[in-house]
């Protein structure tokens, strides 16, 4: 079977549809689309009679979408086998940071006031904002942590810091349950959407497990000699 000719065949689509740089492109535009969103909202007058309240959740939720993008790279690369991709894993997080960033500001600035005295105390009564809180300190540390200087300072450490991510994601989705006021016992609220988030968390971070991973390769490789033999047998016709 002569692979090297077949296998630029069957990879020149994925190729085109994962190579650069429309792919950066599209990941920017992913980025600071809610941003546009916002800023057209408010030209449009659609921020609602509470806008503080309006913004601060619309950038919690805009974060919480990214960082689940975010989360989803390396499965990504598992079932495509693009490592290539791996590369946007840091863009995709700055802009996670950036919007955590815009949901925190609106919660000090605009919502407390930078009253640091009301706000320790809302750590210590309310466990959502105590979850957020751990969730937007560890962001931080990601970000702060994710140019090649520290990649190369830190070594070993560097990734295992990284891995925080998928307790970042835990919290994250924690924090977006509680904050909702929902009610899982009583079925009341807005249950939906935190429990489709904490799925999807879940469903990620499931398909990092080693014996999960190898599998997911294995039938990737499977799939691939299928679509090879099929393209032999049917140029050989
Ligand atoms: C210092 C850290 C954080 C603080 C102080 C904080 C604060 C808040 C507050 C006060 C609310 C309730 C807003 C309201 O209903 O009036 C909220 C909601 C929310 N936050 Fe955070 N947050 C933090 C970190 C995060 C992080 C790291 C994420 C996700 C990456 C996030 C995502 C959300 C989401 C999705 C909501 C619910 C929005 C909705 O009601 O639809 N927050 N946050």
């Amino acid at each position: 079977m002569n692979t090297n000719v077949v296998l630029p065949i069957t990879n020149s689509f994925s190729s085109r549809v994962l190579s650069f740089p429309w792919l950066r492109i599209c990941i920017h535009v992913i980025g600071l689309l809610p941003l546009a969103e916002l800023i057209y909202k408010y030209f449009m007058h659609q921020l609602t009679f509470n806008p503080i309240q309006f913004i601060e959740q619309f950038f919690g939720r805009a974060a919480l979408n990214l960082l689940i993008i975010t989360l989803a790279v390396t499965p990504v690369i598992t079932i495509t086998g693009r490592k290539k991709l791996s590369k946007h894993r840091r863009t995709l997080g700055l802009y996670t940071f950036f919007l955590f960033a815009l949901h925190f500001t609106t919660f000090l600035a605009f919502d407390y006031g930078f009253d640091l005295k009301q706000i320790f105390q809302l750590i210590i009564q309310k466990p959502f904002i105590l979850l957020g809180s751990l969730a937007g300190l560890m962001l931080l540390s990601l970000a702060a942590t994710s140019f090649k200087y520290w990649m190369k300072r830190l070594g070993k450490t560097w990734a295992r810091l990284h891995k925080m991510i998928y307790v970042i994601g835990g919290l994250a989705v924690l924090h977006y349950a509680l904050a909702v006021k929902g009610s899982l016992s009583t079925l009341s609220g807005n249950i939906v959407r935190p429990l489709v988030m904490s799925g999807l968390v879940i469903i990620l971070l499931v398909l990092r497990i080693p014996p999960v991973k190898k599998r997911i390769i294995s039938l990737r490789k499977w799939v691939l000699e299928l679509v090879l033999k099929t393209s032999i047998q049917s140029t050989g016709k």
